[in-house]
């Protein structure tokens, strides 16, 4: 196998994670975002057996690297400290509902490390590999999109979810190009942003037309808002929400959220108030970048909710 697949994921700002999200040994905890199952572990040593971790994640393959990784807990049955779904973090609340209020709720947003490395998903655009882009096997593809929407939407697209400045030339190549013929791989839509944007600025442009495509084909915006919103009404008295995100998108909804119910703007007989515990964002420290660069963008905002 290549080395770089041996390694799932590395958990981004491990320590300072858990510390923000554990409260209860004999807790409820929902980890939203599973992945490679690297800040689920390091909480499960802290949890009795009367703890429980419930893991999402909308990726099948993370889900089945997590059935292997937690074999051992997962086969005390009813026993297990850990149940893991195949499904969006925006459904946790209504699934895990009956079983009991949270004491934490965890995203670590973004594409693993695997995801990245898997040509075949199309994440990574210096990968060859078609044009992708889904977290599940379900919905439209980025290939779908690009070949599809008109020039004005697919600009505004760009603008919007990359904030890229040549958003409106590369649409209109974009559009030029499929007529020609359809494109289909991140090689065919790297070739259509550098015939379009500086030698100085491709990088950037690749990135972050990459990711404003990767937000749009998983809707990522609206499903984290509508995620933090509903997890309130399964989150309990001091329970914990701890997010970590990886663009400047994300991070102003997690942002926005924790102000609105700190101030109390939301404040009624029903609804909590979150006592901001992150006054700034943490980011990884320098040696954490080093040993993984991936981590760089990092940000984590954690709020107490009170009610
Ligand atoms: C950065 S990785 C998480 C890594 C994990 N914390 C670990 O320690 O290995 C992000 C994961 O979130 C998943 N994901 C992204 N959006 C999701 C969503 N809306 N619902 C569920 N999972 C999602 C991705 O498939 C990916 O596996």
């Amino acid at each position: 196998m290549d080395d770089k697949l041996n390694v799932y994921h590395t958990p981004v700002l491990l320590k300072e994670t858990i510390d923000l999200l554990f409260t209860k040994a004999d807790g409820i905890y929902i980890d939203g975002t599973i992945g490679g199952g690297g800040h689920s572990e390091a909480l499960l040593a802290k949890l009795s057996s009367g703890g429980k971790i419930f893991g999402f994640d909308k990726d099948p393959e993370a889900i089945e690297h997590c059935k292997e990784k937690f074999k051992n807990e997962l086969e005390k049955g009813e026993n297990s400290r850990i149940e893991l779904f195949n499904e969006c973090f925006s459904k946790a609340c209504s699934i895990t509902r009956h079983r009991g209020e949270w004491t934490g709720f965890l995203l670590d947003l973004g594409v693993s490390s695997r995801q990245l490395d898997e040509s075949r998903r199309g994440f990574s655009y210096r990968a060859a590999g078609p044009l992708d882009l889904r977290f599940s096997p379900h919905g439209r593809t980025a290939e779908d999109l690009v070949n599809a929407v008109d020039e004005e939407e697919l600009a505004a697209l760009l603008r919007k979810f990359g904030e890229e400045p040549f958003a409106k030339k590369i649409a209109r190549r974009i559009v030029q190009q499929r007529k020609i013929a359809p494109i289909r791989t991140t090689i065919d839509l790297a070739r259509i942003v550098e015939s379009v944007v500086p030698r100085r600025s491709l990088a950037s442009s690749l990135s972050r037309v990459s990711q404003a495509l990767r937000i749009a084909i998983n809707d990522e915006l609206n499903v984290l808002h509508n995620a933090l919103h509903s997890a309130l009404q399964c989150l309990g008295n001091r329970s914990r929400i701890v997010v970590i995100s990886y663009h400047s998108l994300e991070d102003r909804i997690v942002k926005n959220f924790f102000r609105q119910f700190s101030k109390g703007e939301e404040a009624s007989s029903s609804m909590p108030k979150i006592k901001i515990l992150t006054k700034k964002p943490l980011v990884p420290s320098e040696d954490e970048v080093k040993n993984n660069p991936r981590s760089r963008s990092a940000k984590l905002r954690a709020g107490e909710v009170v009610f």
